[in-house]
């Protein structure tokens, strides 16, 4: 068995083994002092490091050694040593950092939110809410960049695009050839137009699911519906290509998206194929689990009547409480 050590993140002390990164360990405590992450991705090797969202304060570097980190830290990349303490949101600096790093993602950002398929489920836009500032000191023109379809499923916007990696990472481990990436450096990089190419596989549509911004989208949602009218349902199949369990998102009768089910740091539980993302939109293609639990804090939740529990009387009497037994094993009803 590998060794634990313990960590301490804004004043919360965590054992983790060793090997473990900050932001992990940060996760495995859970709460408003996880770091936000743009560009790390757990079920993406090697992802993280670009984005610099997730930046912390290690005050205390280890016992042996407790000198302070001389800079901010990724935390995604920086692994926990022994005693080290970490400040997160306990640090002015931090947060200071944090609104830069916000202000940097948006110079070329074109802020289009009302007419963006991914507003209400947008990591930018959450961040931004959260750590960003009112007004840009940038002055100069931004850049842009046509639409491309990338066949007649996902499109490419460019400009909305935040130069993650996760959907190079995608193409480079879920399927089976990578034929696009990042090319050019500075305010020339690009998704490389090759990316058209990644659409012949199985597995392509993750693209779409592990991009944090509106720069991949799926055509065939586009502008159906804003995420926050629609009630997602957990449902699964008997696929022989992925684990087949996905969340269908409705409008009235009609499923007018398919996704992988995410967690509560929006990263998939399980990637899904192309069939069931694109191909399965009738309700009898499905096994209706139930509604999907969505976080109070997401808008995503609006226009949802959520019952956690039956109001006290019925609680306190055993005999109500049997009459109303579907009452308490219901979470959400809409
Ligand atoms: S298209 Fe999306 S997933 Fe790909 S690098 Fe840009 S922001 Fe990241
Ligand atoms: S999440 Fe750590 S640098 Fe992007």
């Amino acid at each position: 068995m590998s060794e634990r050590v313990k960590v301490t993140i804004d004043g919360i002390s965590v054992e983790v083994e060793q090997g473990t990164t900050i932001l992990n360990a940060a996760r495995l405590i859970g709460g408003e002092i996880v770091p936000p992450a743009m560009c790390y991705y757990s079920k993406l090797e090697g992802s993280g490091g670009k984005c610099r969202t997730c930046l912390v304060k290690v005050s205390k570097g280890s016992e042996k050694d407790p000198r302070p980190m001389p800079k901010l830290v990724a935390s995604c990349r920086t692994t926990v040593m022994e005693g080290m303490e970490v400040q997160n949101i306990t640090s002015p600096e931090v947060k200071e950092a944090r609104k830069g790093v916000v202000e940097l993602l948006l110079i070329n950002h074109p802020l289009d939110c009302p007419v963006c398929d991914q507003a209400g489920e947008c990591h930018l836009q959450d961040l931004s809410y959260e750590h960003g500032s009112a007004a840009t000191r940038y002055e100069f023109d931004r850049r842009s960049f046509e639409r491309r379809d990338i066949g007649d499923k996902i499109q490419l916007h460019m400009t909305r695009c935040i130069l993650c990696y996760r959907c190079v990472y995608v193409a480079d481990q879920i399927t089976d050839r990578r034929e696009h990436g990042v090319l050019g450096r500075g305010d020339a990089a690009e998704i490389s137009t090759y990316i058209e190419k990644a659409i012949e596989n199985d597995f392509s549509g993750n693209v779409i699911d592990v991009c944090p911004v509106g720069a991949l989208t799926d055509r065939t949602f586009r502008f159906k519906n804003r995420v926050w009218f629609t009630k997602p349902v957990d449902a699964h199949c008997n696929c022989d290509k992925c684990s087949g369990k996905v969340t269908l998102w409705y409008k009235g009768e009609d499923v007018i998206r398919v996704t992988a089910r995410k967690d509560e740091y929006g990263e998939v539980e399980s990637f899904i194929c192309n069939d069931c993302r694109f191909e399965k939109k009738k309700t009898s293609d499905w096994v209706i689990e139930g509604p999907r639990k969505i976080s109070k804090h997401s808008v995503i939740s609006a226009n949802h009547y959520e019952q956690l529990a039956p109001p006290p009387v019925i609680r306190k009497n055993p005999a109500l409480k049997e009459a109303n037994k579907e009452q308490f094993e219901r979470v959400i009803r809409y």
